[in-house]
């Protein structure tokens, strides 16, 4: 027996990829898929962790080995969360934690920072630390960026813990602040189809570093501390650098396209007209980001021909998932022609499911 469950969602961002690092705006919905952690204190100072996704692997290290441990793969997720909140003098006696969850492993819909969400929140409950959603946050991202290595923004771990149901979550990285959206599809009889391309990415390879590294020096030359102070798109052609000039037109247009959905959806828009906003994402993440690949972009294709009112890749790239804004009648139809397509190009089969905003990190149990 536990002492309590604690669950944290994957996301599917709508709109604002590669924003985050960039001090932007993002608006992302939680899915319904979780990871549940079943968490207990103990008093022996250790730290257990097991996983029903890794049958017959567990691990056990002492909290305050953690920083040297000579652990590897997914548990460093989960370890990192404790080490954090160890390193920042939150005393973690000993916990048993164990895992089963249903987001989609690599698919761009952050089962890492579910993991990540699930354990802080259980870590934060079962000890009564004082930490703020905003800190947890930040523990979330620091066991990611240090622990595990990808060097990610915050985007993944703001939407676990913050997302509420019916609503899609503007984020603004820049002043830290963020805003509940109302967001109804279902009431304008549509749908946010998911497809995940079954081609897994890895945040820890060096594109997304790089990607990174690359919009801190269009910063600095266009001699602003991070791309979000740039509104007006002109100033991009002032950089001499190609590359720079594709990366960062990519970031400030990207921030005035969220910034417009979320005006749209609050001012009670049809939902429709934020299809044609997707698809021109999915340009600029195509050509000037340069993150997505040959069965993202048929993925994207195939469901504007088959009548998506827009689509686009979704997370970092490299892989993953798109999502298409569908009628509610032809979500079927148009996730079948991508599998045909997909078959027909020699590709993995694709695995398609319909996302609903669902609730943020929260006990269960
Ligand atoms: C990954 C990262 C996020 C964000 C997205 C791209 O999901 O974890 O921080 O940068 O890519 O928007």
């Amino acid at each position: 027996m536990s002492d309590g469950v604690w669950a944290a969602p994957g996301r599917v961002n709508i709109i604002g990829e590669h924003t985050d690092y960039n001090g932007g705006y993002a608006l992302p919905i939680a899915l319904p898929h979780v990871v549940r952690c079943a968490g207990s204190t103990t008093t022996d100072g250790r730290v257990r962790v097991t996983s029903r996704q890794h049958e017959g692997e567990r691990f056990e290290v002492a909290v305050d080995e953690l920083a040297d441990a000579p652990v590897s793969g997914w548990v460093r997720y989960p370890l990192g969360v404790v080490h954090e909140f160890h390193r920042r003098g939150h005393r973690i006696t000993g916990a048993t934690l164990d895992l089963d969850g249903n987001v989609p492993i690599g698919a761009g819909l952050s089962s890492s920072a579910a993991i990540e969400c699930s354990v802080a929140v259980a870590l934060r409950d079962l000890f009564e630390f004082p930490v703020s959603d905003a800190e947890l946050i930040d523990i979330s991202r620091a066991a990611e960026n240090d622990y595990v290595g990808a060097p990610t923004g915050s985007l993944d771990q703001s939407a676990s813990i913050l997302c509420t149901a019916d609503h899609a979550l503007l984020l603004d990285f820049g002043e830290n602040g963020h805003d509940q959206v109302a967001f109804d599809l279902a009431a304008a009889g549509l749908e946010l189809l998911i497809i995940d391309t079954n081609t897994p990415h890895a945040l820890v390879d060096g594109e997304y570093a790089q990607r990174r590294e690359q919009c801190e020096s269009a910063a600095t030359a266009l001699g602003v501390r991070s791309l979000r102070e740039i509104t007006d798109i002109r100033a991009v052609d002032t950089l001499v650098d190609p590359v720079l000039r594709r990366r960062a037109r990519h970031v400030v247009s990207e921030n005035a396209r969220v910034l417009a959905i979320a005006d749209a959806l609050r001012t009670g828009a049809d939902p429709r007209t934020i299809g044609p906003v997707l698809t021109v994402a999915h340009a600029s993440l195509r050509d000037d980001f340069e993150v997505s690949t040959a069965q993202l972009d048929t993925a994207v294709t195939t469901a504007l021909e088959e009548g998506a009112h827009g689509a686009r890749m979704v997370g970092g790239g490299f892989g993953g998932s798109i999502v298409a804004l569908t009628e509610r009648d032809s979500t079927e139809r148009i996730a079948d022609a991508v599998e045909k397509r997909f078959h027909a190009s020699g590709f993995a089969a694709p695995r398609w499911f319909v996302a609903v905003p669902s609730p943020g990190a929260r006990r269960i149990s």
